[in-house]
Parts: C-alpha cells; structure tokens; sequence
C-alpha cells in the first residue's frame, strides 16, 4: 500500500452497544498493527475523549473477544460531546496523543457526532455501523443485527410453545426505536400473525381483522410482533383494546429488551464486523474521512455520513406480504 495518511489512530464504541462491536475493535486493532499505524483505544465513547481515557492497543489486547458480547472499551451516550466545549476537550486530547485518525463504532448518534468533530477540527473520522436496529443508510446489515434477530427468534419460539399450551395471544415487543427491521424479520421467522412496525401505517382495524382471519382458518393461538417504536399505542394499549374488542382472548404482553442486545456475535456479525473495522482503517490510510464503511452487496463501500445518517433503508414490502400471507 503507498504512503498511509494516517499514523495514529483511536478506536471507540459509542451509542447502544451491539453483538460484533468487539469483533470490529480487533480488527481495527489488527489491522492497524499490520500496517504499522500505533492504535489507541478511547474508554466509553465520546466520554472517553473528553476525559483523556485513551489506552495503547496492540493485536494482544483484543485477544479472544471475537466471540465476546458487549464492548470491552464500554460504551456511552455522551450528553458532554454534544457540547462545543466538550468536543475542543476531545480535540485538545487527540492532539495530545498525536491522533490523526478516528474510528467510531456505533449507530447515527455517534456518526452525527463525528461528523461534526470532522467539520470542527479537521481529524480525519470514519464510522463503522454497529447497532442492533439496522437503521443506518449505506449498508445492507448493521453490526448486530443479525445476532439480536436471531436472539428475538429463539425468544419468539419459546413464547410460541406457551402461546400454543394456553390458547393465548401474545404481544411481543421487539427493540427498534424508529425501525422495523428486527420485528418484521423476527416475525416472518416465527410465524407471527401480525407485525407492526414504525414504517407502515397500521389501524386497530386492520389488527382485529386479522384476529378474525385467523380464528376462522382454526388458529388457536397467536403472535403479535410489535416494533418498540410502533405508532399505534404502547404494547399494553394494543392489549388493551383486543381484549375489549375480544374478550375471550386470554392476552399476555412480553417485552423483550435489553436480551437483544446482549450475547455472543452470531457468525455474519463476526465476519461483518471484522471486514468493516478492517475498511475503516484502510480507509483513513488512503485519507478519507467523514464516511462510514458498510458493505453493499457483498462489497465494502463509504457513504458520507451526512447520508447514512438522514436516508434510510426501505422496508421491503415483499418480506411484509409475505408475512402476511404464509401466517394464516
Ligand atoms: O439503538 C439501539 C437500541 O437498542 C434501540 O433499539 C433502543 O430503542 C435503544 O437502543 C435503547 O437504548 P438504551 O439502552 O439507552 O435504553
């Protein structure tokens, strides 16, 4: 490779942590130790910048946490990097350390940050996308993803054994702030009679429709997938009004949370995460900067930050008609 643009780069996690974000780091690391560039790790994102938190990495630190759940840098929402006088704080300590390079891993809080970092002082910034949500423009699947779909299946699948014992109906409420994807995916995968996700207009009409579908097809027990940003109501208020709307349903409301972020990275979150730190790097040495790494049909590409952050992948409406046509 020609003359790298950068010598000194830090790595930090930041936002929600997300399965895979350890895998990314030590390919960051790796990745720098083989071309030569000294890497530091910076503590609890952003926080970590402003409070000088910032560690020597080497290929030995990021030893056996390719399968490790978590972030073993830890992992903020930094209300203080949100601030001016924050941020010339984190500057001031890159210029300490001599970074010239900085790679963020996390979701659209923590590029939106970065960008602006960017524009203020200069330091050459790359993203890469680690979230559970899959809400990020300019990759197809975001670190993450893939595991905490796989964790809400096998949740789904169990609440589907007890649903069928009692004859119940469940709500289940799946993460994604503004986003659908886990819960329509998870859903398909586990047969859910209805999704309802932030993206589609849905009606309490449309949902007791399906109720009634599916009583008359003989279904003795169902699912509801609702995306934690649904707009329809609350899951307990969707509860709520099926139980009004049919009161011999016996209903149950799980919430899922936090278990979806948590666990070791699922085989495409490793490899994904691993291309995507080894991109970044590769991408400050060849000097660019305020874009993020993803990787689109197989291929590792940079998108501008401005856009991963403000566009948004489509929900495909085939996987929604598909779900609803294969659940009854
Ligand atoms: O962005 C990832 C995510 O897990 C969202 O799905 C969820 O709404 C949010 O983070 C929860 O954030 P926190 O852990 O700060 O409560």
């Amino acid at each position: 490779m020609n003359k790298s643009a950068v010598k000194k780069i830090a790595v930090l996690t930041s936002g929600g942590d997300a399965p895979g974000m350890n895998a990314a780091l030590r390919a960051v690391v790796r990745t720098a130790n083989h071309y030569d560039i000294e890497c530091f790790g910076v503590r609890e994102g952003y926080n970590g910048l402003i409070n000088d938190d910032f560690t020597k990495m080497g290929p030995r630190s990021v030893k056996n946490i390719i399968g490790a759940g978590g972030t073993i840098l830890r992992s903020a929402r930094s209300l203080e990097f949100k601030t001016k006088e924050g941020r010339q704080k984190a500057y001031d300590n890159c210029v300490k350390h001599g970074i010239d390079g900085l790679v963020c891993i996390g979701g659209d809080g923590t590029f939106t940050g970065a960008k602006i970092f960017n524009e203020e002082f200069g330091i050459k910034v790359i993203g890469v996308p680690g979230t559970i949500d899959n809400d990020i423009f300019g990759t197809d699947n975001t670190i993450g993803y893939d595991t905490a779909l796989n964790t809400a299946m096998d949740a789904i699948d169990k609440i589907r054994d007890t649903a069928t014992s009692h004859n119940r109906v469940f709500f289940v409420e799946v993460m994604g702030r503004d986003a659908g994807f886990i819960a329509l995916n998870s859903g398909l995968a586990t047969g859910a009679v209805d999704i309802l996700i932030p993206e589609k207009k849905d009606s309490i009409e449309d949902l007791f429709a399906t109720f009634e579908r599916a009583e008359k097809a003989g279904k003795s027990s169902s699912i509801v997938v609702v995306a934690e940003g649904e707009q329809l109501g609350s899951i307990y208020d969707l509860a709520k009004a099926t139980k009004a709307g049919f009161p011999d349903y016996d209903i149950r409301v799980a919430i899922l949370g936090h278990i979806q972020r948590g666990g070791s990275p699922s085989c495409a979150d490793r490899v994904l995460a691993s291309r995507l730190g080894f991109g970044a790097v590769v991408g400050l040495m060849k000097g660019k900067t305020n874009v993020m790494a993803g990787l689109q049909s197989n291929n590792l590409v940079f998108t501008p930050f401005e856009e991963a952050i403000k566009k948004h992948n489509e929900i495909n409406q085939e996987l929604m008609l598909l779900s609803e046509i294969l659940a009854i």
